[in-house]
């Protein structure tokens, strides 16, 4: 079969925006603050900042090396350096893919929704009541729809003319947002008791292997680890690209808005002493605490809260299609079907998947648990595994292009050692978890 010619980025600033695209999303902004806020605050924080730089970096230098190195989408990525048996791990990263994408659509379509209404409405007096009713029913089910649709265009405008163009123009719009949210953040009376809480912690807390479970998880879906995103959009790139750099500013971009989100949150849940309500957090909870703020705050909070919404959603456009490409590449790649074709069948299956999430806040719940914590973790694992201890010689194919730095020995040690040690832990503590969340779901 004749193959058409490779897409490839067009720049290189192009490439690093849509990778920062993909990795901060919801989970910079609602996810690493409900989690903070239950976790502690700062023992959160700081065992996130740990895994971040001991676990995910090493991570998604293993990714991007393996994209650039085969040029294929995941699937054909691990069939290429590693036969038939690893090509089985690249059909997981497909299936983790649409689990994810389905249950994040769901949250990406109540925060359209709060953008849109916010803007023309304002906020409404009853945050809690008003959460309710459109968490989950009819208008989830639409609104996730909807979000799917805007996904699949910008996927289907090709790697350069969609997926580039949309984040190299929303990115430096998100950037400027959460920067500022975080300056009128900081004026709120709440902001100190905000900051001590987010910035300071107790050993004991620091020493919980349930903290610890939920900063890696965090780290990994955080910076879209573990379903082959990296893998594939690594695969668009030249070979000469520089990658230990490359993932040194996709992780620091990274970290820097799930760390500037915990500065808007903070002070903003303790403006009005809400603390207490995200503690006993659901995944709804940032979705009334902080509409309860803004609605306090007169004009200001109106603006600043749409604005919020807004980058809410933006944050959640530009990863949601990194999750809508894995799946759009590896059909292009395997099956031969054109871009059009696999985004509109992708996301119609996505679509579908999704509705279960849209009608129960339990599904959505449980989904986060099982393919955001345990099956990330997983493939992160495994690809651990494979680089570390399978691939005939990953530092040849990680130098290529990577100048002057030179830590490529640690990489390795790093990979064969600490990653995949505190991965299977991890996943041993996440299944316990899981059987407890799927026991929940099935007892309520
Ligand atoms: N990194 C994204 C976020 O923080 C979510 C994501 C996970 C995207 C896995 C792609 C793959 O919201």
């Amino acid at each position: 079969m004749a193959q058409a010619p490779r897409e490839q980025w067009g720049s290189r600033t192009g490439f690093v925006l849509a990778a920062v695209g993909s990795a901060v999303g919801l989970g910079n902004m609602w996810r690493f603050s409900y989690l903070a806020s239950e976790h502690g605050g700062g023992a959160f924080l700081l065992l996130y900042i740990a895994m971040t730089a001991l676990v995910g970096l090493p991570v998604m230098l293993a990714e991007l090396t393996l994209g650039r190195g085969s040029g294929r989408s995941p699937i054909f990525a691990l069939q290429h350096f590693g036969g038939r048996a690893w090509s089985l791990l690249g059909w997981l990263f497909v299936a983790t893919g649409f689990l994810i994408f389905s249950y994040y659509s769901v949250i990406a379509g109540w925060t359209l929704r709060y953008a849109v209404e916010t803007i023309f409405l304002g906020f409404s007096g009853d945050p809690g009541g008003r959460f309710e009713a459109l968490a989950t029913g009819g208008p989830a089910v639409a609104w996730h729809l909807g979000f799917v649709v805007l996904c699949a265009f910008v996927v289907m405008g090709g790697v350069r003319g969609g997926i580039e163009r949309a984040s190299v123009v929303l990115m430096p719009v998100l950037f400027a947002l959460v920067v500022g949210i975080a300056i009128y953040a900081a004026t709120l009376d709440g902001a100190a008791a905000g900051y001590a809480r987010y910035l300071t912690f107790e050993i004991r807390e620091i020493l919980s292997l349930e903290v610890l479970r939920e900063a890696a998880g965090q780290a990994f879906f955080s910076l879209s680890l573990g379903m082959g995103v990296m893998i594939t959009y690594a695969s668009y790139l030249s070979p000469r690209e520089n990658l230990p750099q490359q993932s040194l500013v996709i992780a620091g971009a990274d970290f820097g808005v799930a760390f500037l989100a915990g500065l808007v949150v903070f002070p903003l849940i303790f403006a009005l002493g809400l603390s207490d309500k995200v503690g006993e957090s659901t995944v709804g909870a940032l979705f009334i605490t902080l509409p309860e703020t803004f609605a306090t705050m007169g004009a200001a909070g109106r603006v600043v809260g749409s604005l919020f919404f807004v980058a809410l959603a933006v944050a959640a456009l530009t990863s949601a299609i990194s999750m809508l490409e894995v799946v759009v590449a590896s059909a292009i790649d395997g099956l031969g079907v054109s871009r059009r074709t696999a985004a509109i069948v992708a996301g119609a299956g996505i679509a579908l998947l999704g509705i279960p999430s849209a009608l129960s806040l339990g599904v959505l719940g449980l989904l986060d648990q099982v393919a955001g914590n345990l099956l990330l973790i997983l493939g992160g694992l495994l690809v651990t595994v494979f680089v570390g201890w399978v691939m005939d010689d990953p530092v040849a194919e990680v130098e290529r292009g990577a100048g002057g730095i030179r830590w490529f020995g640690l990489w390795r040690t790093l990979l064969r050692t600490v990653v995949p040690l505190v991965l299977a832990v991890v996943l041993v503590s996440s299944c316990g978890a899981t059987l407890g969340a799927i026991q929940e779901l099935a007892g309520g």
